[in-house]
C-alpha cells in the first residue's frame, strides 16, 4: 500500500510480536483501563481511578507513538524518505499508523489519530515533542529539566507547558539526533554540548550524571525577523530619543560595549545597533553560534569551534578574531567577549578597526569594566592596573546596558560613556537611562527613560559627521 518508502525487502514489524506495550495500548479507552485495573485488584483500581484523565490519554498516545516509531523505522526506506514532499510522507505515516491500528484493533478517535500521526511526522523527520515548541513563534527559550518538565519563555514570562517526553531515554535519543547532527558527541564522558539547530537556534545540552534528575537542554529560538531599532522602540525597550542618540554613535563609528545579564537582550540589541552601519563597509562578525543577522551586504560571518571528541580541531574566538584582522574588515563585531579574545578585541578597537562592537556579561557599566579588566587579568596579561584601565578607557567608548527587569521586560536602562582616566579610574558618564520608580499591584514595573542632564562627550564629533542632535536629547525628562 505505501510502497514507495518502505524498504525493499520489508520483514514483519517489530510489532507484530505482541508487547507489553502494544498489550497496553489495546485498552481502548481510561475508563476500560481502569475497569482491567479494577478487576485485577481493588488496589490497582485505587490507583487507577483518581488518575487524571488527560494525563492517561497522553500516556496512552505516547506509549502507541513509541510502538508506532519503532515500526515506521522498520519499514520506511529512510533513504528514500529524504527525497519525499511534506504531504507525502504524512500520507504514508498516516497509511501506516492505520494499518497497525487496524491490525491490533485499537479503537482512536479522530483528534487523537491527528495528535498521533502529527508526533510520529515530528519524531520521524524533527526533535519529537520540542518541534511543536520550536514552531510556536510566539516562544523565545525552551528550556528542559528532565524528560517531565519543559519550560517556554514567552513575552519575557516563563511557563511551565504540558508538553513531556516519554522518559530520560526518549530525551536523550532526541539530544543525540541534534549533535550527532553537527558532528558531535554527548555521554557521559562527554557530558556537556553545543550545537547550532538547522534553523539557526542556539543549542546546548548536559546529560546525566553531571545532569542530576535527567538531562537539561535550553534553546534559545532563533527569530527569523529580529527585531530592528523600530520593534524595540515600541515594546519600549527605549525611545526615539535614545535611538537617536545611538544611531550617531554607530555611525560616527564609536566603539560600542553591550553589557548585561543572560538573556537580556544583548545580541538582539547588538544585531539592531548594527542596523546603523553604513552599507558600503566591510564587516566582519565573529560568535560562537551564528545568531546576528546583518542587513548590509558587505559581511563575513565567523563562527568559532571547540575542540572535537578527541581534543582537537579548536578554533576559538581569539583565533577568529586574530585572523579577521588580516582579512581588512572595516568594522568587526564579535558576539560575546568572554575569555582571552578580549585582548585583540581591544586592540582592535585602539588600531583603526574603530565602530566595532561586542556584548559582555555585566549587571551595570561600571561592572562591565571590571570585567574587561579581570578578563585581561585572567589572559595572563601582566600589565599594571593603571595600564590596562588606560587601554580599556582608549578602547571602548561606549557602554549600553540591557536589563532583563522583574516583570519579564527587557529595556536598555542605561546608556553610559568612557570619556577618559582620572587618575588611576576610568572616567565615566550617564547620559540616558530608564528610572524606575515602582511597582503596580499586578508586578508590572512602572518607571520612564530619562536623560541625566550631562551632555554626550561626543556631542561635537556628531555634529561634525552631519548627526546634530537636538539639544533636549540631553534634559531630564519628570516623572508623568
Ligand atoms: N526588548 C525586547 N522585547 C521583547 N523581547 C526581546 C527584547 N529583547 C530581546 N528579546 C528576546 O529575548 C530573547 C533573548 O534575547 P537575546 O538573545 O538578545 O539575549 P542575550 O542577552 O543575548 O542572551 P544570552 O545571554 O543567552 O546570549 C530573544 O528571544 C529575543 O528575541
Ligand atoms: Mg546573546
Amino acid at each position: 500500500m505505501f510502497s514507495k518508502y518502505k524498504k525493499p525487502s520489508a520483514t514483519a514489524p517489530a510489532a507484530a510480536q505482541p508487547s507489553k506495550v502494544t498489550e497496553l495500548a489495546k485498552v481502548a479507552t481510561p475508563e476500560a483501563a481502569a475497569k482491567v485495573a479494577r478487576k485485577a485488584s481493588p488496589a490497582a483500581a485505587a490507583q487507577v481511578v483518581p488518575m487524571d484523565k488527560e494525563r492517561k490519554r497522553k500516556d496512552r498516545i505516547g506509549d502507541l507513538k513509541l510502538e508506532l516509531h519503532r515500526v515506521l523505522l522498520d519499514s520506511l526506506n529512510l533513504a528514500a524518505l529524504e527525497n519525499a514532499s511534506e504531504t507525502e510522507l504524512r500520507q504514508e505515516i498516516q497509511a501506516i499508523t492505520s494499518e497497525f491500528l487496524e491490525e491490533k484493533a485499537i479503537i482512536l478517535n479522530r483528534e487523537d489519530r491527528q495528535i498521533l500521526n502529527k508526533e510520529l511526522y515530528d519524531e520521524v523527520t524533527g526533535l519529537g515533542p520540542l518541534e511543536t515548541l520550536l514552531q510556536d513563534d510566539s516562544v523565545n527559550d525552551i528550556l528542559v529539566n528532565g524528560p517531565q518538565q519543559i519550560f517556554v519563555e514567552r513575552a519575557g514570562k516563563l511557563q511551565l507547558t504540558d508538553i513531556t517526553f516519554k522518559d530520560e531515554r526518549h530525551l536523550l535519543r532526541i539530544i543525540d539526533k541534534i549533535v550527532s547532527a553537527v558532528g558531535r558527541r554527548v555521554d557521559e564522558s562527554n557530558p556537556y554540548v553545543d550545537a547550532r539547530l538547522k534553523d539557526g537556534s542556539r543549542f546546548n545540552a548536559m546529560v546525566p550524571p553531571v545532569a542530576v534528575d535527567g538531562s537539561l537542554v535550553s534553546i534559545r529560538k532563533f527569530k527569523k525577523d529580529k527585531l530592528g531599532i523600530d520593534d524595540l522602540v515600541d515594546f519600549g525597550a527605549f525611545t526615539e530619543e535614545m535611538a537617536a542618540y545611538l544611531q550617531a554613535a554607530v555611525a560616527t563609528r564609536l566603539n560600542v560595549i553591550v553589557s548585561g545579564g543572560t538573556g537580556s537582550g544583548k545580541t538582539t540589541t547588538l544585531n539592531a545597533l548594527s542596523s546603523f552601519i553604513d552599507n558600503d563597509e566591510r564587516i566582519l562578525t565573529i560568535e560562537d553560534t551564528a545568531e546576528l543577522q546583518l542587513q548590509q551586504t558587505h559581511v563575513g560571518r565567523m563562527e568559532s569551534r571547540p575542540p572535537n571528541v578527541e581534543g582537537k580541531g579548536e578554533v576559538s574566538p581569539r583565533d577568529c578574531l586574530k585572523n579577521a584582522l588580516r582579512m581588512r574588515p572595516d568594522r568587526i563585531i564579535v558576539g560575546e567577549t568572554r575569555g582571552e579574545e578580549v585582548i585583540d578585541m581591544l586592540q582592535a578597537m585602539n588600531t583603526g578597526h574603530d565602530g566595532s562592537m561586542t556584548t559582555i556579561h555585566a549587571n551595570s557599566a561600571r561592572d562591565g569594566v571590571s570585567r574587561l579588566e579581570n578578563m585581561i587579568a585572567m589572559a595572563g596579561i601582566e600589565m599594571p592596573l593603571k595600564a590596562v584601565r588606560s587601554q580599556i578607557s582608549s578602547a571602548v567608548n561606549l557602554i549600553v546596558q540591557a536589563s532583563r527587569l522583574q516583570d519579564g521586560s527587557r529595556r536598555m536602562t542605561s546608556i553610559t560613556e568612557i570619556t577618559g582616566m582620572e587618575g588611576d579610574v576610568i572616567s565615566m558618564q550617564e547620559i540616558l537611562r530608564y528610572q524606575r520608580v515602582g511597582l503596580t499591584p499586578d508586578n508590572k514595573i512602572i518607571g520612564h527613560f530619562t536623560a541625566t542632564g550631562v551632555r554626550s562627550h561626543y556631542a561635537e564629533r556628531f555634529r561634525m559627521w552631519g548627526y546634530d542632535l537636538p539639544a533636549a536629547i540631553y534634559e531630564p525628562v519628570a516623572a508623568q
